[in-house]
């Protein structure tokens, strides 16, 4: 494997490489390849004079499927440090010559999402799809460290978690039923059962507006803990940030660094991140003079302006009710907040978590039911967790895809999964 001579250990071994002809130069008595097989990159020289197939090989196309022997050299000059001097080359298929993507040239969008298929063997995909892999790996470990069980709830819902406005309807046998927003609701069940619990599974949104940090099926990293209010929920949230970023700086200094991030900034990442409660938000963002208002959701222009007061990712605590969803728990001291928090990353990235804790009285929570026009019927079985031991507890939802957006620097959502669902069109 690539990755393994990258690595350094098999300088002047002899090695086997199946994989892609990246790209290719020749200059007539040697060739330089660059080849691809899924774990990494590395540049392959053939010499004429070395090679009984040399014609054939030199006047291979990009993309063609090859199978390589050679000996691993250390070349300062190549891409990644190492070379492979290749001594015999079989060729497993040919590709045709109208591979859409050449290397080096610039595309545009549309172009890149009819041909996304091959688009992801681009060298921009192959990093950030590789580093995404990575981010699931440590969410993962973190979460397991850290005494959480994984816990799946279905995908056919049968009502809002979110509001609305963003549910994606399907006819389930004749009845309505939705695309899931979140896992919360069910989650909030299986605590009572299995403790402290976490997912990483797709939400849906129905979301109307075109921006570059929606999707319509997106990746969501969640967690439910009972016996758990506020202030210990956000010391989770920026413990799991932390650890995934510090571990992702640690091992992808390079491709970061192509991105435009560096990695010492991710290393660096430690708790506690700053705290600012939604009100205060409001006045940095009045005397900044935004129009805004008490009372009004942050939109992704307000998030933006907050975000230049920050270098790290920073929590906005204690929303009002009115742009909360129901299952906040109103904060005891100020009936007309809750005990919400959102973690914005800085740059301009905005939201990357929405959080809270869980209103956990039965009265309470009937009546935030009823004033949001919900239907006590449909909500039944999530105000009975109410009535059975209830407990206080809370959780919080990461945008898998913000969250990579924002470690890798990227402009746009789309470039942080293979085949993005945007709104409007799906190619296939
Ligand atoms: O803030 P949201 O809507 O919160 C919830 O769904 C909670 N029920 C989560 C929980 O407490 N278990 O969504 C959580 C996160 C957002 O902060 C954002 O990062 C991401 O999900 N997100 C999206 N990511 C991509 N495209 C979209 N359309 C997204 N909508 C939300
Ligand atoms: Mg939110």
């Amino acid at each position: 494997m690539i990755s393994e001579i990258l690595k350094g250990n098999l300088t002047e071994k002899e090695v086997e490489i199946k994989g892609w002809i990246h790209n290719k130069r020749s200059s007539g008595s040697i060739v330089f390849f660059i080849i691809r097989d899924g774990s990494g990159i590395i540049q392959a020289v053939g010499k004429k004079d070395e090679l009984k197939n040399f014609e054939e090989i030199e006047k291979l196309t990009l993309e063609s499927s090859i199978k390589i022997k050679g000996i691993v050299k250390k070349e300062e000059r190549a891409p990644g440090g190492y070379e492979v001097e290749i001594k015999e080359m079989n060729i497993l298929q040919r590709a045709d010559e109208d591979f859409p993507f050449m290397r080096k040239h610039k595309f545009n969008v549309n172009f890149i999402m009819k041909n996304r298929h091959l688009w992801l063997r681009s060298e921009k995909m192959f990093k950030v799809l590789t580093i995404r892999s990575e981010v699931i790996q440590q969410i993962r470990n973190w979460f397991l460290e850290n005494g959480y069980k994984e816990f799946q709830s279905p995908i056919f819902v049968s009502g809002a978690c979110e509001g609305g406005s963003t549910l994606f309807e399907v006819n389930y046998f004749g009845r309505k039923a939705y695309l899931t927003q979140s896992w919360q609701l069910y989650a909030e069940a299986a605590i009572f059962s299995l403790g402290k619990i976490f997912t990483i599974a797709p939400s849906f949104r129905a979301e109307k507006s075109k921006t570059r940090r929606h999707l319509t099926e997106y990746w969501h990293v969640e967690a439910e803990i009972p016996f758990c209010g506020l202030d210990d929920l956000l010391k989770e949230e920026e413990s799991l940030v932390c650890y995934v970023c510090n571990k992702i700086g640690e091992k992808f200094e390079n491709w970061l660094k192509e991105f435009g991030r560096d990695a010492k900034y991710l290393k660096g990442l430690s708790p506690p991140f700053p705290r600012i409660k939604y009100k205060e938000a409001i006045e940095i963002l009045q005397n900044k003079n935004v129009n805004i208002q008490y009372g009004n959701d942050l939109g992704a222009d307000e998030e933006k302006i907050l975000t230049q007061e920050f270098e790290t990712p920073f929590f906005v605590t204690h929303f009002p009710k009115g742009i909360k969803a129901f299952y906040h728990k109103i904060d005891r001291e100020n009936p007309n907040v809750t005990l919400s928090a959102d973690l914005l990353a800085p740059e301009g990235y905005g939201e990357i978590i929405g959080s809270g804790e869980r209103e956990d009285n039965y009265q309470i929570l009937k009546k935030r039911v009823e004033e949001e026009g919900l239907s006590v019927k449909e909500y039944k079985w999530y105000l009975d967790l109410r009535r059975y031991g209830s407990v206080q507890h809370s959780g919080f939802g990461l945008g898998l895809e913000r969250f990579i957006m924002w470690i890798c620097k990227l402009k746009h959502i789309r470039e942080t999964i293979a085949f993005p669902r945007l709104i409007g069109k799906i190619h296939f």
